[in-house]
């Protein structure tokens, strides 16, 4: 029988998964290493910010109650439509459906700006490994000249998702990929990482600070 397996480039594998309850990443709130890192001295203060992938959109809250005006992408439905009640309370967090490998600052809709800062938490590690090089061009096409990018890169070197999304990556792999194309400015270690349904995320994740070299 042919049976055809879903990929994480399609919006109806990550339906699925929020279907069945399979959402394990998901926290149910702010990420706690987030609210953290609002009160590390290289944080920007201000600046808009684009959060690709953004889930249920628990951590675009949380930046857009900090004062931001954010913009959080999310293209399979169920999670968007938690994400859009959520921007519905909040004139300063706009929610859009649509494939973040889609996004354009010349097209009015999607969303026609650019950034100063890219907040990324298990989006980078939850597209295909094979987009990873298209995904950076996203991010160069989407962040402002001197813009920085915010990566809380997890898992690294951890298999326990399995071949699953967030797929594991090597600080290696990451140092290669975003080295020349960004200014690896810090690599923060967060103190008080989350458990989630997968297990606890302590010492595999850290946080980039990525500013793009213009
Ligand atoms: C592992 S979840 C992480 C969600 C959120 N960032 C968090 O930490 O809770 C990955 C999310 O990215 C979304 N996603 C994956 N590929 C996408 C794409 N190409 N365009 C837009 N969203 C995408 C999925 O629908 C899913 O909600």
């Amino acid at each position: 029988m042919n049976k055809r397996k879903l990929t994480p480039n399609i919006p109806q594998y990550w339906e699925m998964l929020y279907e069945q309850g399979k959402d394990d990443w998901d926290l149910g709130k702010a990420t706690p290493a987030l609210l953290d890192f609002f009160k590390h001295p290289n944080c920007p203060k201000d600046g808009d910010v684009l959060v690709p992938g953004a889930g249920r959109g628990w951590d675009a809250e949380a930046w857009a109650k900090r004062g931001h005006d954010v913009i959080a992408i999310d293209f399979c439905s169920s999670a968007f439509d938690f994400l859009e009640k959520l921007s519905d309370k909040m004139n300063n967090l706009k929610a859009l459906n649509t494939d973040m490998f889609l996004l354009n600052p010349s097209d009015k809709n999607i969303p026609g700006k650019k950034f100063d800062i890219i907040y990324d938490y298990f989006s980078f590690n939850s597209i295909h490994p094979g987009r990873r090089d298209e995904y950076i061009e996203m991010l160069l096409r989407m962040i402002k000249n001197n813009g920085l990018v915010i990566g809380f890169f997890c898992p690294l070197n951890d298999e326990r998702y399995g071949d699953n999304p967030p797929y594991s990556i090597s600080r290696e792999e990451l140092e290669v990929r975003f080295n020349g194309i960004f200014n690896i400015e810090n690599k923060i270690v967060p103190e008080n990482s989350a458990t989630d349904r997968v297990g606890d995320r302590t010492g595999i994740e850290e946080i980039w600070l990525l500013r793009k070299i213009i």
